[in-house]
């Protein structure tokens, strides 16, 4: 069960945060993963961990914004694991300004790696994983967040913020009508609040966060670890059935 022996990931934004346990998580399972991020030297303590315990990793420096990046990174996945099975379109920024203050700048640089990103990766991706045998093996997991619409978490001074990752859940729908014939399925991870350094960096006012604490029902945020089991069982042979869902790890935040 959930065993990747034999499969390649490439996990973005993952020298730190979520994108860190997702790439241990992988990696644990029998997974060769590529660690990539906006500078690869920062990765190198995340492929260490996963070379402690006999895994597998690669750095891979890409901006996931810039499709040159792009396509140089995942050149340097296959040149050294040969495929590549399993992609977690994990990177991100959340930088919090009331839309009344945002810049055309602001909008673009958010949209640019949230979103375009996401596409950028997930277009190429599919084109390595079309060319494995046996075909149905190819897994996409899209990271977007509660704060994505038509689930009522609004969140002052992320109107840019909200909008890439709205962009996800539609983006996601249709690729994975497009690309269930070759044998990909694209699925999205939306988390609540996470302890991780992009919230630590948010510096949210002590009475926001409790506020937000007492929406869910859990009475905590979320450890990364706990979101990494969802992105694995995905990224499993397990979840062949499942394509174009979105799945909220948000210790019941949407079910008050
Ligand atoms: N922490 C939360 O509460 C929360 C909630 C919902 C969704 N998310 C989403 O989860 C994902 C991971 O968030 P996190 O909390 O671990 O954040 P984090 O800031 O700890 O990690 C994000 C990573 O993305 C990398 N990155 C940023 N811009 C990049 C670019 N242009 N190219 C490549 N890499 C880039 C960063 O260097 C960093 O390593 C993000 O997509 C975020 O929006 C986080």
């Amino acid at each position: 069960m959930l065993n990747f022996t034999g499969k390649v990931a490439l996990v973005t934004g993952g020298r730190r945060g979520m994108g860190r346990t997702h790439a241990l998580a992988l990696a644990e399972r029998g997974a060769k993963v590529a660690v990539a991020d906006i500078d690869a030297k920062e990765c190198a303590g995340v492929v260490e961990e996963i070379a402690a315990k006999g895994g597998d990793a690669m750095c891979v420096t890409m901006d996931v914004s810039k499709k040159a990046d792009v396509d140089a990174g995942f050149d340097e996945v296959i040149k050294k694991f040969g495929r590549l099975d399993i992609l977690v379109n994990n990177a991100g920024i959340y930088i919090s300004k009331p839309a009344l203050e945002l810049t055309e700048e602001d909008w673009d640089r958010m949209l640019d790696i949230n979103l375009k990103g996401q596409f950028l990766c997930a277009q190429r991706a599919a084109k390595e994983m079309a060319k494995n045998s046996p075909a149905g093996s190819g897994r996409i997991i899209n990271i977007a967040s509660v704060a994505s619409g038509q689930v009522g978490v609004g969140i002052a001074g992320g109107a840019h913020y909200t909008a890439s990752k709205g962009g996800i859940i539609g983006m996601t729908e249709t690729l994975a009508v497009e690309w269930a014939p070759l044998g990909i399925s694209v699925n999205v991870v939306a988390p609540g609040a996470i302890d991780t350094p992009m919230v630590q960096a948010a510096q949210i006012p002590k009475d926001a966060m409790d506020a937000m604490i007492a929406r869910i029902p859990m009475k905590r945020m979320g450890r990364p670890e706990e979101v990494s089991a969802m992105v694995v069982f995905l990224a499993s042979d397990e979840a062949s059935y499942v394509t174009g869902a979105t799945f909220y790890v948000d210790g019941g935040w949407l079910a008050q």
